[in-house]
């Protein structure tokens, strides 16, 4: 089997490429000169050129915030290169394994989302990312749609390093407490995508739309609790107090209060187990203080 992996430089494509390579499944990644989404005539071109079996969609636009001001180059690279890049893969009998994101929902459900919720989403970001769903499902019979929760690493922007960097810099640092997910390291994504692919390459046909995220949920004030007992064992924090602050508070686009998802269908479709996110956070969040050097 031949894949291309689309965004390699993502916190999940980059580990999808490691362990790829670990397993001796031969993949290529265009760069962004070989392959812009905003773009879509480069599309066409770098699948005739690389013959793939499956591709893999890592890349986006994931500035939710951004995305509320420059809407047409989110839904450019969300949406249009999205269809684009389905409809090339059905001509040529290529699979598509799109990533897609808890932001197709508005978060008001009380549990962990599953597959059969009605999607609604709120703001630019997650619209573009339902509409490429939908192009996805009308133009690409051979799919694979998966929706994430919080993807964390030590590498690229991300709410672990959001909130760690904050809490290096500043004396107090604002946190949701109602805004919940499950923290999944972009390696554990990347372990759950490959082993989809494997079946994929041994003949599974179960195309549709799957979710993963870890085994627990925690609200942003939660998580930043266990990220300052975790980082306080590597580096001298400045923050003292973690002020309280509802998403209702917050200015511009909000997030999903609700962005976790139920995994029960990739478990009882490919036999994939959701892991626990507690003991790879200690990991990155000690790579993300090496990283670090310079005193706070
Ligand atoms: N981060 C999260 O919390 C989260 C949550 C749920 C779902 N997801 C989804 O999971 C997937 C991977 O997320 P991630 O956090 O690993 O991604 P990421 O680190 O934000 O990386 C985004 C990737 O998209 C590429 N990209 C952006 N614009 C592009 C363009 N015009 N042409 C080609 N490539 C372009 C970037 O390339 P450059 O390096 O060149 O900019 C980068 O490789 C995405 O679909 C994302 O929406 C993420």
């Amino acid at each position: 089997m031949k894949v291309l992996v689309i965004g390699q430089t993502s916190q999940v494509g980059y580990e999808v490429c490691r362990i790829l390579s670990d397993k001796g499944i031969s993949w290529h990644a265009p760069d962004r000169a070989e392959l812009d989404l905003s773009r879509p005539n480069q599309i066409r071109a770098c699948l005739d050129r690389h013959q793939p079996d499956l591709v893999i969609n890592a890349a986006a636009y994931n500035n939710p915030v951004k995305a509320e001001n420059e809407p047409s180059r989110c839904f450019s690279i969300n949406r249009d290169a999205v269809a684009e890049l389905a409809d090339c893969c059905q001509r040529q009998g290529i699979i598509l394994f799109q990533l897609s994101s808890y932001r197709v929902f508005d978060g008001t459900k009380q549990e962990p989302y599953n597959e059969k919720d009605p999607t609604n989403p709120t703001g630019v970001l997650g619209n573009s990312r339902l509409q490429a769903e939908q192009q996805i499902r009308e133009r690409c019979e051979r799919h694979i749609i998966l929706r994430l929760s919080w993807i964390i690493s030590a590498r690229r922007p991300n709410i672990l390093r959001r909130l760690a960097e904050r809490m290096l810099a500043n004396k107090e640092v604002y946190v949701t407490p109602d805004q919940l997910g499950c923290p999944t390291p972009a390696d554990d994504a990347a372990r759950i995508i490959v082993a989809m692919v494997q079946q994929l390459d041994c003949g599974a046909q179960v195309w549709g739309t799957y979710h993963y995220a870890t085994t627990e949920s925690v609200s942003e004030s939660n998580f930043a609790e266990v990220l300052i007992a975790e980082a306080s064992q590597h580096r001298d924090l400045n923050v003292r107090k973690l002020i309280m602050a509802n998403i209702e508070s917050r200015e511009g686009i909000k997030p999903p209060a609700n962005g976790t998802l139920s995994s029960n269908k990739v478990l009882n479709t490919f036999g994939v187990h959701a892991r626990p996110w507690r003991s790879a956070v200690a990991r990155i969040i000690r790579e993300v203080c090496d990283q670090k050097s310079s005193p706070p």
